[in-house]
C-alpha cells in the first residue's frame, strides 16, 4: 500500500523536473543567439546615432557619403577600417594640429562626448556610407559641393569703383572660394552657419570678427583660418563684413548644384506638394487658372534648384504665391524642390492647365509615374547590420529546440499522466 503513492509521486516529480530541464535547456540554447542579437541591436543603435552626428558635424567637410571634399580626406577609405580604434578616436577627439580638422572632444573644447566619438569611430569602421548619405540629405545637411562659387564678373567690376574697392574685391574672391559653402551666397547664411551680411554681424567690433576668423569658434564648425589666410586677407574679410550693405546682391551667387534627393525626401515632397501647392498649381503641377504650370519645359529652363528654393521660400510678392519660408523648414522646401525637379524629364513643351479637380481620370493615370515607380523600386534602406549568418543560426536553433522541446515535453506529460492515472486507480 505504501510503495504505490511513492511511485506516483516520483513519476510526477520526475515529470516536473523534466519540464524544468526542458525550459532551462531551451533558455541555454537560445542564450548565445540572444546575446548576439542584443549586441547587434546596440551596434545598430550606435551606428544610427553616429549617422546623425556625422550629418550634423562632419558631412560639411568630409562629404555626403564620407567621400571627402577637395583636400579633406575621405572617411570611407578602406585604410581607415583597419586603423587601430584608439588612433581614430584620438584623431577625432583632438583634431589634427595645423589643419582644418578641429578637435571634437569636450576636453579639447569640442562639442562631442567620448561616447559620441566612439560611435563615430564605429561608423568609420562598420558604417554604411550610402545610408549615411541618405541621413545627411533627409536632415537637409547635404554639403554644397563644389565648395566654391565664381563671383559675378560685372558686379565684381562695379565694386572696384567703391572706396577701397580693391580690398573689397579681394574679400569677395576669398569669401566665394572659402566661406560661401557654409555662410551662403551673398553671406545670407545656410542651415549650418549664420548670415554674415546682416546688421547684427556688421555691428560687431572689428577685433571680434578678426578673432573669430583667425582662431575660429571652438566647438563649432567655424574653424580658425589663421594658418590658411594672410592677416591682410582676414582684415579684408572683416572690412567687407562691416560694409556688406554696399556689395550688390548677386555678387557671390549660389552655385548651381542639384539638391540631392532620397526616396524619403521625394515622398515627403510629394506629400507636401499635394497638401499645400496642388490647389493652385494642380495635382501634377500642370497649372490651374489660379497659378502657372510648374510641370512644363519652359519652367525648368535656366532655373537652378537654388532658384526654385528661393522662389518657394520668399514667395512672389504682390501675387497669390505665398511666402513658404516662415511656414516650412528648409528641409521641407528642399524636399518639394526635389519632387518638382523629377518632372523635368517628362515635362511637356506646352502646359495643359486643369480646371480644379485633377483633370480627366485618364490623364491622372499616366502622370506621377515617377512616384509610383519609386514605390515599386527595391528600397536602398533595407541594409541591416545583423551579423552575417545570424538568421541562419537562429533558424537552425529554432528547428532543433522545437524538436528537443517536443520530445522532452512528450516524455514529461506521459510520465505525469501515467502518475495521475495511477493515483486515480489507487483512489478507486
Ligand atoms: C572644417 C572641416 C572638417 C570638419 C568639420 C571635420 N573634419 Fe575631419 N578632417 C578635416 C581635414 C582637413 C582632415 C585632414 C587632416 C590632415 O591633413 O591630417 C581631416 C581628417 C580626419 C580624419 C583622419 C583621416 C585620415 O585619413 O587620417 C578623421 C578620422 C576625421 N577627420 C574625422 C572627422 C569626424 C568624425 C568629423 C565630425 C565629427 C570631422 N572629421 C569633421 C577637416 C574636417
Ligand atoms: C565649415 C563651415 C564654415 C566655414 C567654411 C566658415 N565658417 Fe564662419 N562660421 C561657421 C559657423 C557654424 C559659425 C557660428 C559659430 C558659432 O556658433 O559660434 C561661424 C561664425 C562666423 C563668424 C562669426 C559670426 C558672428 O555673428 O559672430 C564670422 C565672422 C565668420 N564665421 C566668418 C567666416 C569667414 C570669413 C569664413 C571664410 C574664410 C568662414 N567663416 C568660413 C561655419 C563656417
Ligand atoms: C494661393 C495659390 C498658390 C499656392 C497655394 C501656391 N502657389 Fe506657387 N504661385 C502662385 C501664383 C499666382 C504664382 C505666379 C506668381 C507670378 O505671377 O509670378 C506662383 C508661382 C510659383 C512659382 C514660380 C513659377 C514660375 O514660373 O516662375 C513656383 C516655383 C511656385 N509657385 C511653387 C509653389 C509651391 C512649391 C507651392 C506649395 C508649397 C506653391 N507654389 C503654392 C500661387 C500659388
Amino acid at each position: 500500500m505504501n510503495s504505490k503513492p511513492y511511485l506516483i509521486e516520483s513519476l510526477i516529480g520526475l515529470g516536473a523536473t523534466m519540464i524544468i530541464a526542458a525550459a532551462l535547456g531551451l533558455y541555454m540554447l537560445n542564450e548565445p543567439a540572444r546575446i548576439t542579437q542584443a549586441q547587434t541591436d546596440v551596434l545598430n543603435l550606435q551606428l544610427d546615432e553616429a549617422m546623425t552626428l556625422y550629418a550634423e558635424n562632419c558631412a560639411v567637410c568630409h562629404g555626403l557619403n564620407g567621400e571627402g571634399i577637395s583636400s579633406v580626406p575621405a572617411l570611407s577609405a578602406p585604410a581607415l577600417k583597419t586603423m587601430p580604434f584608439e588612433e581614430l578616436q584620438k584623431t577625432i577627439a583632438r583634431g589634427r594640429y595645423q589643419t582644418a580638422m578641429p578637435a571634437w572632444s569636450m576636453q579639447d573644447g569640442g562639442a562631442l562626448s567620448a561616447y559620441q566619438i566612439d560611435e563615430l569611430v564605429l561608423l568609420v569602421q562598420y558604417g554604411d556610407w550610402n545610408k549615411t548619405g541618405d541621413r545627411v540629405i533627409n536632415l537637409g545637411l547635404a554639403p554644397l559641393v563644389p565648395f566654391i562659387t565664381d563671383p559675378d564678373p560685372a558686379l565684381l567690376a562695379e565694386i572696384a569703383k567703391l572706396p577701397d574697392g580693391a580690398t573689397l574685391q579681394t574679400a569677395v574672391r576669398i569669401f566665394a572660394g572659402t566661406c560661401v559653402a557654409c555662410h551662403g551666397a551673398d553671406g545670407v547664411g545656410t542651415s549650418i552657419a549664420p548670415a554674415l551680411n546682416d546688421l547684427d554681424t556688421r555691428e560687431k567690433l572689428p577685433e571680434d570678427l578678426t578673432r573669430t576668423i583667425t582662431y575660429g569658434n571652438t566647438g563649432t564648425l567655424m574653424a580658425g583660418w589663421g594658418n590658411t589666410l594672410q592677416p591682410e586677407e582676414i582684415s579684408a574679410l572683416v572690412t567687407m563684413i562691416k560694409r556688406w550693405e554696399e556689395i550688390p546682391a548677386g555678387t557671390i551667387p549660389a552655385p548651381n548644384i542639384p539638391i540631392p534627393t532620397t526616396q524619403e525626401s521625394i515622398a515627403l515632397g510629394s506629400q507636401l506638394f499635394a497638401a499645400n501647392c496642388s490647389r493652385c498649381h494642380g495635382p501634377e503641377g500642370q497649372g490651374t487658372p489660379r497659378a502657372p504650370s510648374l510641370n512644363v519645359k519652359s519652367f525648368f529652363v535656366d532655373k537652378s534648384d537654388q532658384t526654385i528654393q528661393q522662389i518657394i521660400t520668399n514667395g512672389v510678392p504682390g501675387t497669390a504665391m505665398p511666402t513658404w519660408g516662415d511656414r516650412m523648414s528648409e528641409v521641407q522646401i528642399q524636399a518639394i524642390v526635389g519632387f518638382i525637379r523629377q518632372w523635368e524629364a517628362t515635362a511637356p513643351e506646352v502646359a495643359t492647365i486643369t480646371r480644379g479637380g485633377g483633370g480627366p481620370p485618364w490623364k491622372r493615370n499616366n502622370t506621377n509615374t515617377n512616384t509610383s515607380l519609386f514605390g515599386l523600386l527595391p528600397s536602398t534602406n533595407t541594409t541591416t547590420y545583423t551579423a552575417t549568418g545570424q538568421t541562419g543560426i537562429q533558424q537552425a536553433l529554432d528547428w532543433r529546440t522545437l524538436v528537443l522541446a517536443g520530445i522532452i515535453l512528450t516524455i514529461a506529460f506521459t510520465l505525469i499522466s501515467s502518475g495521475f492515472s495511477a493515483l486515480k486507480k489507487q483512489k478507486k
